[in-house]
């Protein structure tokens, strides 16, 4: 029989999931995705209760606005990022819980 927990999949657990988009129409981000990478690490985002995963994406659909993140579990979408915006992200949503409402252009619910 064929079990799923994180345990036995030898998946870490995170208390967050950031996706963002290194489409051709975004802009191939390549240097940004390597920008949070290391920001959430120097942040103390990649061990503990806070843990931030951040993975790329081909296209995220939406090509508009780009560079974009979409961060769940909130399902918040970030438009037009760059490093001070990822910066501010990193401290006010990952590590205090307040996503920045003035750049996220679609949400969950
Ligand atoms: S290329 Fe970025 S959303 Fe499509």
């Amino acid at each position: 029989m064929m079990s799923n927990t994180s345990e036995e999949l030898m998946i870490s657990p995170y208390k967050r999931h950031a996706i963002m988009c290194t489409g051709k129409s975004c802009g191939e981000n390549i240097p940004l995705l390597k920008y949070i990478k290391t920001a959430i690490a120097k942040a103390g985002l990649t061990e503990g209760e806070d843990v931030v995963r951040v993975n790329r994406a081909g296209c995220l659909g939406v090509c508009k606005q780009g560079p974009i993140m979409v961060v769940y579990p909130e399902g918040i979408w970030y438009a037009d990022l760059n490093e001070s915006k990822v910066d501010k992200i990193i401290e006010s949503h990952f590590k205090h819980n307040k996503p920045i409402t003035d750049w996220v252009f679609h949400a969950q619910g």
